[in-house]
């Protein structure tokens, strides 16, 4: 009876050590990303801080690192690996070398607007995208918004026509590279901390990017132009570490999970709004010229672009091209 006494107490005994080492030693996160923090997935990062601040009783801490204070593009996803961080959130463009089939979301005029974009990530063929990644270590945990992108440039761009010759920062993407060579434009890749800087020093003419980029890094400040072509879309997978994440408790991951959901709904809603928000902030500031295309117009640049799509179908797939194509009808 002693025995089973002093045995029973020596494992709640343990066990309180156990919970105390809990208590002491949270889960640490770091968000890592590239962009200001007054942006979609800036303040998507912030969110995701403050509802695990409040919810989970200190049993994880997140740290958020913007503007690739942490880490930059080239070296996140690698970091990523190596568990030096733990959730990244990149721009779609940046996973072709984990998933060609990701590159879908490059493809020139392929979405009519955010919404589709919005309904084919939410599709079965989309979803199926963020578990596409798991064999080499990467587990998406849902897409956010950012939005449709623009074309800036030093000259103003009204016809395809207008881009030859220019040289035009690119993320690292093969899509977006041969998108302005089907333009005789020359694609220049480039990380997105050295984009403003590349535009004011004239290593590059112009660049893409949703108003929300543009305004944040004040790359309005250094282009004359701005040619609405809602051309593509620039959105973002956040991942993690799928072996970081399937070794978390399991109350712990699906709290973490219950949260991400949330701010991911908050993050696409307000994504539009804050791109509108920006667009008018650069119209307020005098510096930029807004350039509105007329159907026929914007009809010339999806013909210039949309023989890209041809070039990629055997690496993304047909079916999945239709997939997305279908998204542009609403149910
Ligand atoms: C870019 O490199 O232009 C974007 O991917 C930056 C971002 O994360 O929005």
């Amino acid at each position: 009876m002693f025995k089973f006494t002093a045995k029973a107490l020596a494992c709640a005994l343990s066990l309180s050590i156990a919970g105390m080492a809990q208590a002491a030693d949270p889960i640490t996160i770091k968000f890592a990303h590239v962009v200001a923090e007054h942006t979609p997935k800036g303040q998507g990062a912030l969110l995701f801080k403050k509802l695990v601040d409040e919810r989970m009783d200190g049993k994880v801490t997140v740290q958020v690192y913007p503007n690739s204070s942490l880490f930059g593009d080239g070296k996140e996803m690698e970091a990523l690996l190596l568990g030096d961080v733990q959730i990244i959130a990149p721009s779609l463009a940046k996973f072709e070398h984990y998933t060609k089939q990701i590159q879908i979301f490059d493809l020139p005029f392929l979405f009519n607007d955010i919404n589709a974009v919005d309904r084919f990530q939410q599709s079965p063929e989309g979803k199926a995208l963020l578990t596409s990644m798991e064999s080499k270590g990467i587990t998406g945990l849902g897409y956010w918004h950012n939005g449709m992108k623009q074309l800036s440039a030093n000259k103003k761009l009204v016809e395809p026509k207008d881009a030859r010759g220019l040289k035009f920062r690119v993320q690292a993407s093969a899509v977006l590279d041969e998108q302005f060579k089907a333009l005789r434009a020359a694609p220049r890749k480039m990380s997105f901390a050295e984009v403003y800087q590349g535009l004011q020093t004239g290593v590059v003419n112009g660049a893409e990017n949703p108003y929300s980029n543009i305004y944040s890094q004040k790359m309005h400040e250094v282009q004359k132009f701005i040619t609405e072509t809602d051309h593509g879309v620039l959105d973002y997978m956040v991942i993690t570490n799928t072996k970081f994440w399937e070794g978390l408790p399991e109350d712990v991951r699906s709290e973490l999970t219950a949260i991400l959901a949330e701010v991911t709904i908050e993050v696409n809603k307000q994504a539009e709004a804050l791109n509108q928000k920006d667009k008018q902030r650069i119209i307020d500031a005098g510096t930029t010229e807004i350039v509105t295309l007329t159907p026929e117009q914007r009809e010339e640049w999806r013909e210039a672009m949309r023989p890209v799509w041809k070039k990629f179908e055997g690496e993304i797939g047909a079916d999945l091209i239709k997939a997305a194509e279908a998204a542009n009808q609403a149910n």
